[in-house]
């Protein structure tokens, strides 16, 4: 077809060069060229063959073009990555006169965004014929006109360009008449017809002549024009114009031959609306608004005639002068809603064109930001302005910015525009959550109902949404070989931690764990806290006598001598109370007593003591009931039955103890064993004194060489207790490994510490039973509290 010929007649000039200067977002340039008039859907090129670019990024990039006021002409076809005829161009209506024309427009990216300029060359094909404005044209000329004389003729005007414009005339017939071009200083050609016969009026009144134009283009097109000559009555001299300036001169002649009218013959379109002359003085006036960027010069032809109808014709210049009238023209091409927080530096934000429509410094256009931080614009090159980061963002700080790009011109005064763009910062998971504190520390009561909350741990996350929502998750560590998941869980949202189980101080007063605070970004981001739980005691323990040991068959009884002093010290009960602090403050108090009057008990320490001196008439027992309470609130308690023997023999104890067991009703059994025991026990008393002593010796011998044992030294104290004595104080702690045969019997375990007798004057000794070798195995290491009373002395 017609068309595809005249595509393949394209000289297809494909200019490509990359200019990839390291910052500058212009990527490439192609320039194409193409005539006019092709039909609509035509290829004009392969645009991303030409700019080396993939199709699938012309998709991703979201291409587009950016075309501004020729949008209409051209579309960029994304499948195929080619440009294509959008609506028939002509050339004529584009460009009118101007060579080159061309459309210069972008092909714009995003994601990041690049920019290619494309230039479409339309090249001009022979589609108009040179025209003439009037149909024809009239002239009075005189018959005395010499030869010579000139008459100007009407330019044809071709509105093609280069060799298909207007190219030469032809006059028709040329008898009379030769037709002269004059080549002037605008450029075109005056088109002039010289007198070469004067005319006879007598012989022809009227004459005809065709004029003709014809431009330069295969194949060639004309216009023509009818002349008509009327021969008028002699007149013999024509107007002169004083050289070919502004200002008409007078015709030499008088009367109405020497009366000079001016016109303006100017066939540059619109020229009447803008200037007009005085017929008479010659007086040119501005009647219209003159824009310097609509045209920069006007011509004005203006031809003076006289009443005998000779003419002559001049030509005005105006070259019309730049004013700052036009603000610069900001065209955001690109830009961006939104960015993350990471993005690298120099990221592109913004492309724009900024155009200022005036001429020399009334159209230089210097753009800044008001508020540049952290963003910076740049002149990547004519006309093309790219706003980048300038340093890193960071979306905690500013989640927003306004950017006010402000363009002036460098007129006087200045004109300037502006524009703001709001650009938002999306959220990158860049914080970890922070926990309010770098430690936790709570408190429990013991005793407390599982599933009690303690306390909350609370991390804040300085992120945005998903990015800030903090999970709490319990570390896994495990306190006394159990996990720490079956002594407190974690509530995942709020981050309460609740009990799972009942604390007892007396196992366990504290420990630790580790919470961490996860968001939900991905990847998440987490941190850690310590939290360390404090069990708080209650006073749930009552306290507990060591000392004397409560057997129920009473057989053991502290021996007073009859001789014995105020404050002889009878015995001392000793009390612990697992609890703490003031829970295990034990105070002693005589409760009940056969003899109120005789014994008294120390309120700290638990001393029996005889407040008056012991007499005949006392009688040879005496129950003591004594209190042990904490100081806890409410306090706890425990009693302890007290045997005393006022006696200064052992077989007087003997035989009133015997009725203390008849008294207390026990079983005949029990009686009989018991009378056995003593039996053998002051048997044993009286034969073996001798012996025992011995052992005690050794056995005490062996204990000192004990006492240099590595036993750790474990004091043990209730607090506040202050173990002051009436009689001594014992200054030092004893550690003694207690230790029996596996032959012993069981009971031997049982009370056998209990009457450990020490060979120290009269104070309390302590020990620390290690093993006992009735197989039972200490884990922990108990205080024991042995009490040496003063008869044992020697
Ligand atoms: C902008 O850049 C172009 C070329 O890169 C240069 O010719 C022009 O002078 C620059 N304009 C300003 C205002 O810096
Ligand atoms: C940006 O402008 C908008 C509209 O004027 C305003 O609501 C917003 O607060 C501004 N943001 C900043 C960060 O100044
Ligand atoms: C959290 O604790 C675990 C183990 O206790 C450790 O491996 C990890 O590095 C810690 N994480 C942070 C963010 O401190």
């Amino acid at each position: 077809s017609k068309t595809s010929l005249a595509i393949r007649r394209i000289i297809r000039q494909v200019l490509l060069f990359f200019s990839m200067l390291s910052l500058s977002f212009v990527l490439g340039q192609v320039s194409y060229s193409i005539p006019e008039e092709m039909a609509k859907g035509s290829l004009i090129g392969n645009i991303a063959q030409d700019l080396g670019l993939d199709l699938k990024r012309l998709k991703t990039g979201k291409a587009r073009l950016h075309v501004g006021n020729s949008a209409k002409y051209i579309e960029l076809n994304k499948e195929k990555g080619v440009l294509l005829i959008k609506e028939r161009m002509d050339r004529e209506a584009l460009c009118r006169q101007t060579t080159p024309c061309a459309l210069h427009f972008q092909i714009i990216l995003e994601n990041p965004i690049e920019f290619y300029r494309v230039t479409v060359e339309i090249t001009d094909i022979n589609d108009n014929a040179p025209l003439f404005k009037m149909n024809n044209m009239l002239f009075e000329i005189s018959e005395s006109a010499v030869r010579g004389a000139k008459f100007v003729l009407e330019k044809a005007i071709d509105y093609d360009v280069g060799i298909n414009g207007l190219k030469s005339y032809s006059l028709n017939p040329t008898d009379n008449f030769v037709l002269k071009l004059n080549n002037n200083a605008g450029g075109d050609k005056e088109v002039e017809m010289v007198l070469e016969k004067p005319l006879d009026r007598e012989k022809q009144e009227k004459l005809t002549l065709t004029l003709t134009a014809v431009d330069g283009g295969e194949p060639q097109l004309s216009g023509t024009v009818q002349i008509h000559v009327t021969v008028l009555d002699a007149n013999d001299n024509a107007p002169l114009f004083t050289q070919s300036t502004y200002e008409a001169t007078t015709d030499i002649d008088h009367g109405t031959n020497g009366v000079v009218t001016y016109s303006i013959s100017s066939n540059t379109e619109g020229i009447l609306d803008l200037f007009e002359i005085h017929g008479a003085s010659g007086e040119v006036r501005l009647i219209g608004k003159i824009d310097y960027e609509t045209s920069k010069h006007y011509q004005l032809d203006v031809k003076a005639r006289d009443q005998g109808g000779l003419t002559d014709s001049c030509k005005i210049l105006f070259d019309i002068i730049d004013m700052n009238d036009n603000i610069p023209i900001i065209d955001l091409m690109s830009t961006t809603q939104s960015i993350p927080e990471d993005s690298t530096f120099q990221t592109v934000v913004a492309v724009m064109n900024v155009h200022d429509a005036d001429s020399d410094n009334n159209g230089v256009v210097k753009c800044f930001l008001s508020d540049s931080e952290p963003f910076i614009i740049e002149n990547t090159s004519n006309g093309f302005y790219s706003i980048r980061t300038n340093s890193d963002l960071d979306r905690e700080r500013a989640s927003e910015y306004n950017i006010t790009v402000t363009c002036s011109d460098e007129g006087v005064p200045s004109l300037s525009s502006s524009v703001t763009l709001t650009l938002q910062i999306s959220d990158v998971n860049d914080n970890a959550p922070v926990f309010e504190r770098s430690s936790y520390e709570a408190y429990i009561v013991e005793n407390n109902t599982p599933g009690l909350s303690i306390f909350t741990v609370k991390a804040r996350d300085a992120d945005w949404n998903q990015n800030a929502r903090v999970s709490y998750i319990l570390e896994d560590s495990s306190v006394n070989g159990v996990p720490v998941s079956s002594y407190v869980s974690v509530s995942a949202d709020s981050g309460v931690i609740h009990a799972v189980r009942s604390f007892d101080y007396e196992q366990i007063k504290d420990f630790h764990f580790c919470v961490k605070a996860q968001d939900g970004g991905s990847p998440p981001l987490s941190s850690n806290v310590t939290v360390k739980i404090l069990i708080q005691d209650q006073n749930d323990n009552p306290p507990q006598v060591l000392f004397p040991v409560q057997t129920g068959g009473s057989l053991v009884a502290e021996m007073v001598p009859r001789s014995a002093d105020v404050g002889y010290l009878v015995t001392k009960v000793v009390a612990v109370d697992v609890d703490s602090g003031q829970n295990a403050w034990l105070s002693y108090k005589l409760q009940k007593a056969t003899d109120r009057a005789l014994f008294e008990v120390g309120l700290q320490n638990g001393e029996i003591r005889t407040i008056r001196q012991v007499t005949d008439k006392d009688a040879v027992k005496q129950r003591l009931t004594v209190i042990v309470e904490d100081n806890g609130q409410p306090s706890r308690s425990a009693t302890v039955i007290v045997n005393v023997a006022v006696a200064d023999s052992f077989p007087e104890v003997l035989s009133e103890f015997t009725d203390f067991t008849h008294d207390k009703e026990y079983n005949d059994n029990l009686t009989f064993y018991l009378v056995l025991a003593l039996a053998v026990v002051s048997f044993l008393f009286i034969t073996c004194l001798v012996v025992i002593i011995s052992v005690k010796i050794y056995r005490w011998r062996q204990s000192r060489i004990l006492y240099h044992s590595n036993l750790p030294v474990i004091p043990y104290y209730p607090p506040r207790y202050s173990d002051t004595l009436g009689t001594g104080t014992l200054q030092h702690v004893y550690n003694y490994e207690v230790c029996r045969t596996t032959d012993s019997r069981k009971s031997d375990c049982k009370f056998g510490l209990m009457f450990l007798q020490f060979h120290f004057l009269n104070s309390m000794g302590r020990c620390w039973l290690r093993r006992c070798s009735c197989g039972h195995d200490l884990k922990q290491i108990l205080p024991y509290h042995v009490v040496i009373s003063e008869k044992e002395k020697g």
